[in-house]
């Protein structure tokens, strides 16, 4: 690690209102859930270097999705079955015979395995129990082994299980396994105690791609539908998989695909019910591939993105950031009906910063539509990010990652949520969301807009402040 002081990174460089690791490295969301009424959120971690290493469960909780509280580590690689780290898994509330509320986790245990010519471990599924600060892991972990997988499955691939339990008691565990010759799946287990589990079939699957392989599944209720959400393993974004479930015969039937952020940086999703019944999401801002290659001189390396709150509205999920943001706004800077003309890269009083929530719509300036709308961020006199929008072809882009828009004749509302390392971009109310971490100097807070032809903003900028 480079090292940058620890001291100098939390005054002037730590993203603000995003969590990132106290030091050292951060991947996948793990065990997002509520336990008591406090929202819980665990976290792969390797805190020796800026790079991925055995990992062990950090651990944070938050009563509004913002402000997190550090607490000591749930789990870490310290058992023969996951020393090779204690990978990605869920938490849940459960409530055990005696009527007491314990918070169950389920996660991966990965043992070297030094025969794998990829120098792959074994993988099995393994259980701990929690009062909200200190977990214990089971006696008798792994408690689903690979013994116990179907055939043609790939020991060194059967991680992330997702556990929950059903109104009568009993639990499942779907858990994402690849069989190189027919590809990626997940597979359901069921248990009675949630300590004893048994294999009952293939969940969902897909073939014909083996070099595909689904990761980090979550599978849950939204709207009048289910959806499965797994993070495609060299692909950035996570997958979701929209259909019916059928309780009784415990079958998914598929409906639509979507990818959730098309941006840059977006993996290992992992959602939570709520207490008021929203389903929140939260995922690695990062892109597995580029993760280890940043040049940034940072003491810690991986962040959340913000949760965002999720809808189905038709088969469309929509995204939008928890609401608990806006109580974290202040200095309010408004402009409205701003005439922006192709003359040069225009900046606007009091829009500036590196920790914002910005509102942006922009429309043709009367009936004829613009070439492009284009707005950089986090820059100065050498760098900065660009978004931009061509009404033409109804595409955004963000840095080198692009996407279709719906067409609204060149309409286009924009929401971007800036923090020192990153830019998460909900566009159209949510209808899509592109996200990306931004290494730029944390002092570059210059924000301008330009168009190719003419066209109309209203802008609202909000400064984000550290407490409420
Ligand atoms: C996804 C992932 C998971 C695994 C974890 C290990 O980023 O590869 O499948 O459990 O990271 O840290």
């Amino acid at each position: 690690m480079k090292n940058q002081k620890l001291s100098d990174f939390n005054k002037n460089e730590r993203p603000v209102f995003h969590l990132t690791p106290e030091v050292g490295w951060m991947n996948d969301p793990n065990g997002f859930s509520i336990y008591g009424d406090e929202c819980h959120l665990f976290y792969q971690c390797y805190p020796e270097a800026t790079r991925w290493g055995p990992t062990r469960w950090g651990h944070v909780k938050s009563s509004d999705f913002i402000r997190w509280e550090r607490l000591p580590d749930a789990i870490v690689p310290d058992q023969e079955y996951d020393i090779g780290g204690c990978f990605s898994g869920t938490a849940t509330e459960i409530v055990q015979d005696n009527a007491k509320a314990v918070h169950m986790l389920m996660y991966t245990g990965c043992r070297p395995d030094h025969d794998d010519p990829e120098g792959r471990g074994i993988q099995t599924q393994c259980i701990a129990f929690g009062d909200g600060i200190e977990y214990g892991k089971h006696d008798a972990n792994p408690v689903i082994t690979e013994a116990q997988l179907p055939e043609g499955s790939d020991p060194h691939e059967f991680r992330d299980p997702k556990l929950w339990q059903e109104a009568d008691g009993t639990f499942r565990a779907i858990v994402a396994n690849h069989d190189p010759e027919k590809g990626t799946r997940l597979l359901l287990f069921r248990s009675e105690d949630g300590r004893g589990w048994k294999y009952s079939k293939v969940f969902a699957e897909e073939t014909g791609a083996p070099e595909r392989m689904w990761e980090c599944p979550d599978f849950f209720p939204l709207g009048d539908r289910h959806v499965i959400l797994v993070s495609v393993m060299n692909e950035v974004g996570s997958l979701c998989i929209t259909g019916r479930y059928d309780r009784e015969t415990e079958t998914f039937i598929e409906e639509t695909r979507q990818t959730l952020d098309q941006g840059l940086d977006f993996y290992a999703g992992q959602t939570l019910a709520a207490p008021d019944g929203r389903r929140i999401l939260t995922g690695w801002m990062q892109n597995p591939q580029t993760a280890e290659n940043r040049e940034a001189d940072l003491p810690v390396n991986g962040q959340m993105s913000l949760p965002r709150e999720l809808e189905l509205m038709g088969s469309r999920i929509i995204q939008r950031p928890v609401r608990e943001l806006e109580s974290y706004r202040t200095d309010e800077v408004i402009h409205r009906n701003v005439r922006l003309t192709g003359a040069g890269e225009r900046k606007l009083e009091g829009v500036s910063g590196r920790t914002a929530d910005i509102e942006i719509s922009v429309r043709p300036d009367g009936d004829e539509t613009y070439g492009m709308f284009r707005m950089r961020f986090a820059g100065d006199s050498e760098r900065s990010t660009e978004f931009r929008y061509e009404p033409e072809s109804s595409e955004v882009m963000l840095g080198s990652a692009k996407t279709k828009v719906r067409n609204r004749n060149g309409r286009l509302d924009v929401r971007l949520i800036l923090d020192r390392l990153s830019a998460e971009i909900f566009i159209n109310d949510g209808e899509q969301v592109m996200s990306a971490v931004i290494y730029t100097d944390r002092h570059a807070e210059d924000i301008t807009f330009y168009v190719k032809g003419a066209a109309v903003m209203d802008i609202a900028k909000y400064r984000i402040k550290e407490n409420k």
